[in-house]
């Protein structure tokens, strides 16, 4: 077994800490209070959510992805589904298939359990009133056995082209249920932002705002060095210091370091400076074909001020000093590189501070091309 896994949600023995914000969102789920949870991209929300609906008792957790959502029609099918595939007792069945009939329900076993599953079938065309239809189910389950619905993606729903209407129909059928607590979760900070900040915005201020943040320090590094233990590894503070170091504190990018360390080394190792070496080398070899292509996309001076973010880091880009490192001379022709970067997600702004949105690949630039 391996025992760090990355790019998918992890939870159970692979979920380190996070207990006071559990705490925190258990208190809000219990109250019936909205909540929206922001973060930077693979700092761990979704593994969060379903961590909480994992661990939470009294309240079952209804779970909807908005990735890449296509269409109202879609949001409503994953709605339903969502409603459908939550966790009931054996007893709630049968209202569920009526409370959903519109969506023509199709009941089947699941081969495992050998329990008996309810979907719908991909193809439903979804009426007018289907929206009535899922919040009508939604209450009614709710009066049986308490509820509460996390949508994760949530920006998502700006990439439907009627949105506007959409939001404003979502947020008047939730804000009428206020037995009912909405939990929602996104990535893309200026974009929930402009759900939950404008003050344009159906949603403004519709939902008590929680910051996941990195994993706490300490209790990361034991996590760290237990799962290496699993595998007779040891691995010291001073190198987790460095994984910690150049992935910034994001989980998802620590994990990747960790599993590419596991995979590179043996049973009975130390992890020493090498093996750590070893392991991002491997990640530059898996990432070798993206690098290139984003290298190959850019213009030369797009290349120049991109090194020189990696190099002297992203805080101070217009000032004199970067300038004369750098040998740069017009601030405009700067921002404007500045401003593709960004466009095409090769970086990001962070409380002031330039920041690349993949730290290997920063990396792999400083070790190729400083
Ligand atoms: N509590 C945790 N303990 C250990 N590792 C975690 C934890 N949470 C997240 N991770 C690591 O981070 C990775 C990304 O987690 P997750 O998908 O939950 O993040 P996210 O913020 O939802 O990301 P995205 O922005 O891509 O949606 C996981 O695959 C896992 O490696
Ligand atoms: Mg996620």
């Amino acid at each position: 077994m391996i025992p760090f896994m990355y790019g998918t949600v992890v939870t159970k023995d692979f979920f380190c800490g996070r207990a006071e914000v559990i705490l925190r969102i258990n208190e809000l789920l219990l109250s019936s209070q909205n909540v929206v949870l922001h973060g930077e991209r693979r700092i761990g929300k979704s593994s969060l959510v379903v961590e909480v609906i994992r661990r939470q008792k009294a309240v079952t957790g209804i779970y909807v992805d908005l990735m890449e959502v296509k269409s109202e029609e879609d949001l409503f099918q994953r709605l339903a589904r969502g409603v459908l595939a939550a966790k009931y007792k054996k007893s709630m069945f049968e209202l569920l298939g009526k409370t959903l009939t519109n969506f023509k329900p199709q009941i089947g076993i699941d081969p495992i359990t050998q329990l008996p599953t309810l979907s719908i079938d991909s193809k439903i065309k979804i009426e007018d009133n289907s929206i009535d239809a899922i919040f009508n189910s939604i209450v009614e389950i709710n009066k049986k056995q308490r509820v509460s619905v996390f949508v994760d993606e949530f920006q998502d729903v700006l990439k439907i082209k009627e949105h506007r209407p959409l939001l404003a129909k979502l947020r008047s059928k939730i804000q009428y249920i206020s037995d009912i607590s909405f939990v929602y979760a996104g990535s893309i900070r200026s974009q929930m932002e402009q759900i939950f900040a404008d003050i344009d915005s159906p949603f403004f201020k519709s939902a008590i705002p929680i910051t996941v943040g990195p994993i706490e320090h300490d209790l990361l590094t034991e996590f760290i060095k237990a799962r290496f233990k699993i595998g007779k590894r040891n691995i010291s503070e001073k190198i987790i210091e460095k994984i910690f170091t150049i992935t910034d504190m994001i989980t998802g990018d620590i994990q990747q370091v960790c599993e590419a360390i596991w995979s590179t080394s043996s049973h009975g190792d130390e992890i020493t400076n090498d093996s750590f070496y070893k392991a991002v080398e491997l990640i530059f070899s898996h990432e070798n074909v993206v690098y290139q292509r984003i290298f190959g996309e850019l213009t030369g001076f797009q290349l120049k001020v991109l090194k020189g973010v990696a190099q002297y880091g992203g805080r101070e880009i217009y000032s004199n000093n970067f300038f004369e490192k750098n040998g740069f001379t017009n601030a405009s022709s700067v921002k404007r590189a500045i401003d593709k970067l960004i466009k095409v997600k090769i970086l990001f702004i962070y409380k002031k501070e330039y920041k690349f949105a993949n730290p290997f690949f920063k990396l792999w630039l400083l070790k190729n091309y400083t």
